[in-house]
């Protein structure tokens, strides 16, 4: 059999995923699965790089790694890996930070954004953020990272660090490759992107109420007063999610003809938009519950997963260690982490 190509993306565990999320990214990660070596970070020292403190990080972490299962991510065929479980990304991090110029760094577009929309005083964690998501990847000499299109200038420095790497010390590491998914941005209810923050969201645990109550609140088409007056499909979200989450193209063909001739109503086109997403939803959310009354199991998944990891980290560092002309052994050559660690982790 030949080696399968392999894959390395992730999430923050910030909590519950959204719709964005599952035709954003995870659909694309669930479908990779059947033909890439898929790796499935939790980036939780990424959290740290915003907030100084994590709150109910634990909590997060689970209900964001329901949505990936509940989504089809299968821990039995993909590896699903706990950051800071594996000091080795922090080392790489490290390293690659020399490789890094900060007037580089500074130009990040993700990092400008941050400073000037939560006006943070940036800290040194800030900066380096996209030089830990090159570690990340390229600890695991992984050659394709499925993201979404804000990631790109985190791809492109990736690919400056490895080549940098690889022209001063030997090739080591690939040159890895975004993929795109094949969905652009979903708009929240208020027609914003769908974003946790702008509270706009429609998430995967929502219960179908909940979701009613969204979706009938949802931005429609403002300059229309009366279902007699003609009504506005494009830029519409009501009609990008019909187009998404209801199976029978056909009868959304026909909505929008009927919609635009202001002959339906938004309350029932809304009121058919419920049904269609509840239904796709369902079983979805029929396995986030199963899987939410056993909680040990999915701190079972990301343990093993974790493990699994744990030796191509350590060899990618003892590789990096080598190359550079480090005396030092890569750090976790000998260790297993004390089981009282692990607990306090995991449990
Ligand atoms: N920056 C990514 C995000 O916010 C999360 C992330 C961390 C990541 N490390 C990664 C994505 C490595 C891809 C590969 O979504």
């Amino acid at each position: 059999m030949t080696a399968r190509i392999r894959v390395l993306t992730g999430h923050r565990p910030t909590g519950p995923r959204h719709i964005g999320h599952l035709v954003g990214t995870l659909q694309t990660w669930v479908d990779l699965q059947n033909s890439h070596d898929c790796f499935f970070l939790v980036a939780d020292f990424h959290v740290l790089t915003t907030n100084e403190t994590i709150n109910n990080l634990r909590h997060n972490t689970i209900e964001m790694v329901l949505d990936w299962l509940a989504a089809g991510i299968d821990p039995a065929r993909s590896t699903l890996i706990v950051q800071s479980a594996i000091p080795e990304h922090a080392v790489l991090g490290l390293l690659l930070g020399m490789l890094a110029p900060v007037s580089r760094l500074e130009r990040v577009p993700t990092y400008k954004e941050h400073i000037q929309t939560l006006r943070l005083n940036p800290s040194l964690g800030l900066l380096a953020y996209p030089v830990l998501q090159a570690a990340d990847i390229l600890l695991y000499r992984s050659t394709t990272v499925p993201v979404g299109e804000d990631q790109l200038p985190h791809l492109e420095l990736a690919r400056e660090l490895a080549r940098r790497f690889n022209m001063l010390y030997g090739i080591i590491f690939p040159e890895p490759q975004p993929r795109l998914s094949r969905m652009p941005r979903l708009p929240g209810i208020d027609n914003r992107t769908m974003h946790t923050s702008y509270n706009n969201a429609i998430y995967l645990r929502d219960t179908p109420a909940v979701t009613e109550s969204k979706v009938m609140q949802m931005y429609t088409d403002p300059n229309r007063i009366r279902t007699t007056d003609r009504g506005q499909v494009a830029g519409n979200p009501v009609f990008t999610y019909l187009d998404l989450f209801h199976s029978d193209k056909d009868l959304v063909v026909d909505l929008k003809s009927r919609y635009t001739a202001g002959k339906i109503g938004d309350v029932a086109v809304k009121q058919i938009l419920v049904t269609a997403l509840n239904a796709y939803l369902a079983p979805l959310r029929q396995r986030r519950s199963e899987l939410a009354a056993h909680p040990d199991d999915l701190w079972d998944f990301l343990h093993q997963g974790t493990e699994r990891a744990r030796p191509i980290a350590r060899e990618t560092l003892e590789s990096v260690y080598a190359a550079i002309g480090l005396t030092g052994r890569a750090l976790s050559r000998d260790t297993t982490i004390h089981p009282t660690v692990m607990s306090g982790l995991f449990c």
